[in-house]
């Protein structure tokens, strides 16, 4: 792939980082380990996985621990679900207070029991709900930079999108630091093509503003090619990231106009066992083995032997098994 303009440095307020490909949110997968992994393999800037508002609020108050941090892992946003604007508010000085670097609004969860309790990509439905949220964490909140995640509308069918330009809109006047727009509608999920020149719509509509693209990133290609040809200002690494951490690592190639790395073997296993170390040192040793089992079922892409390996770590039940696999598979 050619690369035809110099990569920029991604702003979000006063936060900037060297390069343009950040992690994206992901419930079940952006946690602490995955986080500090990821930024091993170039990633400039994380976001949490979405929490409750109510679950911010209660952690900032009680200390107990449960939102894992680590001072590795910088710059990196908070990201909040709710729908009541105070409580928002108060779950966002509770972040500010944690001292996340940024606080992101998930206004594009698509899961129905999120949905069912009005929050995330409900808010596209209710845009007048939406912007009283923004306006009421960004008053609450000034002095930390604030974004808002997106999607392009709540049904598939909206084909003008008015729910989102009139929040996109708010949040810009009310002085969000920038958006995040996942490129489908909240009753697509995860289905169907991302709509890549509704992000060009909206750069266009906002071009001194700072706009994240979401949708469709699976490969370091993907990444490079949606920032030319959206003109978006950063872009978020999701389903691509599963499994492939190193997909920072070759966009950064990509951009600098080298072949992408590729793990060798003994590469993907120094990983994988670091990234059980930092799950047993955040979580314990037992909830550390349950999270790397579907971890590794999402490694196992990287091997060269897909299916098998797959199959390996869906039977795991134990520490021995597991080892079992990672040495049957992952000895050179
Ligand atoms: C398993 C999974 C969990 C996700 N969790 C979150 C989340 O907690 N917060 C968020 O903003 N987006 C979340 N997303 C959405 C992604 O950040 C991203 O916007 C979406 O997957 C589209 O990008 P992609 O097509 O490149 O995967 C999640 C997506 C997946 C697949």
């Amino acid at each position: 792939m050619r690369i035809t303009a110099a990569l920029k440095p991604l702003r979000i307020g006063p936060v900037e980082v060297d390069f343009p490909v950040v992690l994206a949110g992901l419930a079940g997968y952006s946690d602490l380990p995955y986080r500090l992994i990821c930024r091993s393999t170039g990633a400039p800037f994380c976001t949490t996985e979405a929490m409750l508002d109510k679950q911010a609020i209660i952690e900032a108050r009680l200390r107990r621990g449960l939102i894992k941090r680590d001072p590795a892992d910088r710059p990196l946003a908070g990201q909040i679900m709710g729908s009541d604007p105070e409580v928002m508010a108060e779950a966002a000085v509770a972040l500010r207070d944690m001292d996340f670097d940024v606080i992101d609004l998930n206004f594009a969860c698509p899961v129905k029991k999120v949905l069912s309790r009005k929050r995330g990509g409900y808010l596209m439905g209710e845009p007048y709900l939406a912007v009283e949220v923004v306006e009421s964490v960004l008053s609450t909140v000034p002095d930390r930079p604030v974004t808002v995640k997106l999607r392009r509308s709540f049904k598939e069918t909206d084909k003008d999108n008015r729910a989102f330009w009139r929040i996109a809109r708010a949040a810009f006047e009310a002085g969000a630091a920038g958006i995040c727009v996942h490129a489908r509608s909240v009753d697509q999920k995860y289905q169907g093509r991302a709509d890549w020149a509704f992000l060009s719509t909206v750069k266009r509509e906002f071009p001194d503003r700072t706009v994240i693209g979401s949708g469709d990133i699976l490969t370091a290609e993907d990444a490079l090619r949606m920032l030319e040809e959206t003109g978006v200002d950063g872009v978020t690494a999701a389903r691509g990231a599963i499994g492939n951490p190193w997909i920072f690592r070759q966009a950064r190639d990509l951009a600098a106009g080298r072949a992408p790395f590729h793990p060798s073997l003994a590469e993907q296993r120094e990983l994988i066992e670091r990234h059980f170390r930092l799950a047993s040192e955040t979580f314990g040793p037992d909830r550390a083995l349950r999270i790397m089992r579907y971890f590794g079922i999402r490694y196992s892409r990287m091997h060269p032997h897909p299916a098998k390996v797959r199959n390996a770590f869906v039977g795991v039940k134990s520490a021995q098994d597991w080892r079992a696999v990672v040495n049957e598979f992952y000895s050179c």
